[in-house]
This record gives C-alpha cells, sequence and structure tokens, in this order.
C-alpha cells in the first residue's frame, strides 16, 4: 500500500488535508506530530482507528525518529505542515520558531534525502517532498498588486522570516541534491478547528464568551481568506501533479479588511446564536494596539496553480465564514477542550509514553 507522511497533522491545515488524502486516495497517511499546543487529536475523531490513519508522536528535530518512520512506511513522499505559525506568539518568543521552521525543516530534508537516496530510479522519480509555506514570506503589499510565485521575499515577522528560511534550505536541497521538491505558499486560512489564537476562531470565540473582540490598530489591515478545505485539495493537487523544484501560491481570491471579517462574523453570530439581550456582537468591538510591524496586505495570484492544475476554489467567503461559524457553535466542547489544557492533561495520560 502507498504510504505517505504528513508532518504537523495533529494541527489546523493537517487534520484537513489527513481527512481529504483519506477520502480521496487509497494511500496509508502517517501522522507525524509533536503535539505542541496546537496539536489535537480530537481535530481527527472521526479517523479514531481508520485503518489508513497511522499516528505518530515525533518531533520533527528528532533525526533518529524520523528514520525510524521512513524505514518502517516506505512513503512515497512527504507533505510537510509541521511548524510553529502564530506571527504573535513569534513576536513575543521566536526561539520555537528557529529550531521547529528551521532547522526542523532542515532535519526531515536530510532524513527524507537518506530515504530517497536509497530508492531505485523509479522510486526515487516518483518521490515527492512537498514543503508547506505562506505568503507572509513575500513581506507586505500596498494597495495595489498580488503576491506572483516570482515575487522577491521579504519576510517581516519572525515567523514570516523562519518560514522563509526553510523554503531556501527547501530550494537548496533540489538544486544540490536533486530532491523532488514542490513548495506551496498559501493565504490566510479559515474553517473548522483553527485554534482560537488565530483571528476568524478568537473572535467567534471570544463573541460568545461575552468577551471584548480585540482589533489591532485601526482594523484596515487586509489578508486573502482561503477555505481550508479548498487548501487541502490544492495541496493534495500539487503534490501529485506538481513539477519538481516548482512553487505555486494558493489563495482564494477574498481579500478583505479585519474589521471587514469582524463585522461579518459578527452578523453571522447575530443570526444564528443570538446575544441574549438582542444586542449585536458587534458592540463587543474594540481597538487595542496594533501588531509590531504588521504587515499591511496580503494578496495572492492563484492564476498558475489554475492554469497548470486545474485548482481554483470552491467555497466562497460567504459560504466559507458561514460553515465556520456553524462549525465552531455546534463544537464548544472542541474550543473548550484546546483552550483549558484539559486536553493536554489527557494527552498527556494517554500519549506521554508515546514517541
Ligand atoms: P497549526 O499551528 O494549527 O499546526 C501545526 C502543527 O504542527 C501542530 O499539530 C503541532 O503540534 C505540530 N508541530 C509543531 N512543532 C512540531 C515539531 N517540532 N514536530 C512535529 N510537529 C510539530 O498550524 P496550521 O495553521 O495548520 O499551519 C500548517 C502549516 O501551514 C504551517 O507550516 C504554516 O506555516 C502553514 N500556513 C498556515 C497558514 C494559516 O493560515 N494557518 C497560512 C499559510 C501557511
Ligand atoms: P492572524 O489570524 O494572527 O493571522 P496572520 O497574522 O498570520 O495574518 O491575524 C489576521 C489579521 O487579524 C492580522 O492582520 C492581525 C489581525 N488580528 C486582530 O486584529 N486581532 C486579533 O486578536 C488577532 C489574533 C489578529
Amino acid at each position: 500500500m502507498t504510504a505517505i507522511l504528513v508532518t504537523g497533522g495533529a494541527g489546523f491545515i493537517g487534520s484537513a488535508l489527513i481527512r481529504q488524502l483519506i477520502e480521496a486516495t487509497d494511500w496509508r497517511v502517517v501522522n507525524v506530530d509533536k503535539l505542541t499546543y496546537a496539536g489535537n487529536l480530537e481535530s481527527l475523531a472521526d479517523l479514531a482507528g481508520h485503518p489508513r490513519h497511522v499516528f505518530s508522536r515525533t518531533d520533527i528535530c528528532d533525526r533518529a525518529a524520523l528514520d525510524a518512520l521512513f524505514a518502517t512506511y516506505k512513503p512515497c513522499g512527504v507533505i510537510h505542515l509541521a511548524a510553529e505559525s502564530h506571527v504573535d506568539r513569534s513576536i513575543h518568543g521566536p526561539g520555537d520558531f528557529i529550531s521547529t521552521n528551521i532547522t526542523g525543516t532542515y532535519i526531515l530534508l536530510e532524513a527524507a534525502r537518506a530515504w530517497w537516496s536509497s530508492l531505485d530510479p523509479e522510486g526515487k522519480a516518483k518521490f515527492r517532498f512537498h514543503h508547506v509555506s505562506t505568503d507572509e514570506v513575500f513581506g507586505s503589499l500596498g494597495d495595489t498588486g498580488l503576491f506572483l510565485e516570482s515575487n522577491p521575499y521579504r519576510p517581516n515577522s519572525p515567523y514570516s522570516a523562519s518560514k522563509a528560511a526553510s523554503d531556501h534550505l527547501v530550494r537548496a536541497w533540489h538544486h544540490t541534491y536533486g530532491l523532488p521538491t514542490v513548495l506551496t505558499n498559501c493565504s490566510n486560512n479559515y474553517g473548522p478547528c483553527q485554534f482560537p489564537e488565530k483571528l476568524i476562531p478568537l473572535m467567534i470565540h471570544n463573541a460568545v464568551s461575552d468577551k471584548p473582540l480585540p482589533i489591532y490598530g485601526k482594523g484596515d489591515n487586509v489578508r486573502d481568506w482561503l477555505y481550508v478545505d479548498d487548501h487541502a485539495r490544492a495541496l493534495q493537487l500539487v503534490f501529485e501533479q506538481g513539477r519538481p523544484g516548482e512553487t505555486y501560491n494558493i489563495g482564494g481570491h477574498n481579500e478583505k479588511t479585519n474589521l471587514e471579517v469582524v463585522d461579518t462574523l459578527c452578523a453571522l453570530i447575530d443570526e444564528l446564536k443570538p446575544r441574549r439581550d438582542g444586542r449585536s456582537y458587534r458592540e463587543q468591538k474594540i481597538s487595542v494596539a496594533d501588531r509590531p510591524g504588521h504587515d499591511k496586505r496580503y494578496a495572492i495570484d492563484a492564476g498558475k496553480i489554475e492554469r497548470e492544475l486545474g485548482w481554483t476554489p470552491r467555497e466562497s467567503f460567504e459560504t466559507g465564514m458561514r460553515k465556520t461559524v456553524q462549525w465552531y457553535l455546534d463544537n464548544s466542547a472542541w474550543v473548550a477542550h484546546v483552550v483549558s489544557g484539559e486536553y493536554r492533561q489527557w494527552m498527556d495520560r494517554n500519549y506521554g509514553d508515546r514517541q
């Protein structure tokens, strides 16, 4: 049976990708995740006991553990999502971003290269190392223009700098060693199972918890929102059909200011779970100090993946946001577990000894 390693599979995008791969292929999917605060196996509860989903609690900085996984499962490739992913955390403590995003990617590349080198010519030609990255490596846009794959790298935050460094390593491993890599840079994702530190789940959680909705600065920064299942489909496509050495931008064609996002969320929650006092959740918005070095605008030109691989997003901002709000309202237990630390204790009890 064909096997694939997915790193960061217990995270937000990784769990959506694993569901996509289990549904759309007959591959065995090996989920390689350290389970940091952001990793949550409850996001994959629907796959519990599934014969083609194998979970390994592994740190991508652990070379010996990675070598053992390659030798055991003999994968035809890797989709690498494991990372520290939150810009605000990277500002307060960049250390984990340097070790996981840069050193971890280096160690994974070396483990993948060692495995790939041992394959016969056919296996070598088929193998892919797919690195999942962000549009934030390109820096910030002004009022006009879109990010193209050919844009220069100008990362501004410790997070985006660490992702940019990892992208460069992947490029070099292809150019120098011939490792068949593909790289994707995508815009801001949203959807079910996103940790409630990021804008959309944080606002939904705070709204229904009677907490303020903190808008950084004027709320006029722009992000280009991509529904997570659209991203997962794109990742499978690039893994299967992308050309080695190429990079592909993935975006949702949904540019919105942060205020537009929060107002849309408030209107949806007003409709789906009205406040007891009959007023709008909009009244909970507050302006707070801006994020240091806050990038003004991100927007993706996703023309290359559309032209070459035929991918376009299926979800509009309106349909994706409605699904997302509904999911968070229906899954308050998931949110309560990830914010309370109860989940971490459960994990330590159940998986503390698992490496
Ligand atoms: P996430 O924070 O939800 O999940 C990250 C996962 O990686 C977690 O399950 C965590 O336990 C795991 N992990 C962290 N350090 C690890 C380590 N050392 N070894 C093994 N596993 C480790 O992140 P996400 O939002 O799902 O993002 C996934 C990838 O997509 C990241 O590489 C991120 O940079 C990229 N990306 C995300 C977005 C977005 O909007 N969320 C946009 C563009 C690119
Ligand atoms: P975020 O979800 O952290 O993603 P990123 O920084 O990777 O784009 O933030 C999205 C936007 O929302 C960004 O412009 C910062 C802003 N923001 C707020 O205004 N308030 C908040 O509480 C958060 C978390 C983000």
